[in-house]
């Protein structure tokens, strides 16, 4: 078994279309445990900071303007395998192509507005958790 944990954010269409309580019952109903969470408006320098990789991309003023636009709900997701667990139930990124089953393609139907963001290798999640969680927000 190899535990991991990564960053999990239902964005602000998730959270403005009343999806906080079904993507979290997905995530708890899989056995992955939340170990942090909370709910915030992020800073542009935050939301830069999560997508710096994709700085430069025709998509990233866009997405800094969506991602900052309204609330989100930020989690730390713990377990076995979390990081790739967690890519696999949120689905591809544009939810029009999603399969059924994923979170995006139960509930996306955009490239941009895709309901949840999960970290793409344990090395963003560490990353990406810094960047919105100190040490003792985190419940282990
Ligand atoms: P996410 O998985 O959070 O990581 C990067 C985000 O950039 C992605 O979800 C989308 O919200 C956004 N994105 C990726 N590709 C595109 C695209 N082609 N057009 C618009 N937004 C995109």
């Amino acid at each position: 078994m190899v535990v991991q944990r990564t960053l999990v954010i239902i964005k602000p269409d998730g959270v403005s279309r009343g999806l906080i309580g079904e993507i979290i019952s997905r995530i708890e109903r899989k056995g992955l445990r939340i170990v942090a969470l909370k709910m915030m408006k992020l800073s542009v320098k935050d939301a830069e900071e999560i997508y710096a990789v994709h700085r430069g991309k025709f998509f990233f003023k866009e997405l800094i303007e969506f991602m900052t636009s309204g609330p989100i709900v930020a989690m730390i997701v713990e377990g076995d395998e979390a990081v790739k667990v967690m890519r696999i139930m949120v689905g591809s990124t544009d939810g029009r192509v999603a399969s059924p089953g994923t979170i995006r393609g139960d509930y996306a139907l955009s490239p941009s507005q895709n309901v949840v963001h999960a970290s793409d290798s344990l090395e963003a999640a560490e990353r990406e958790i810094g960047v919105l969680f100190r040490e003792d927000e985190i419940c282990s």
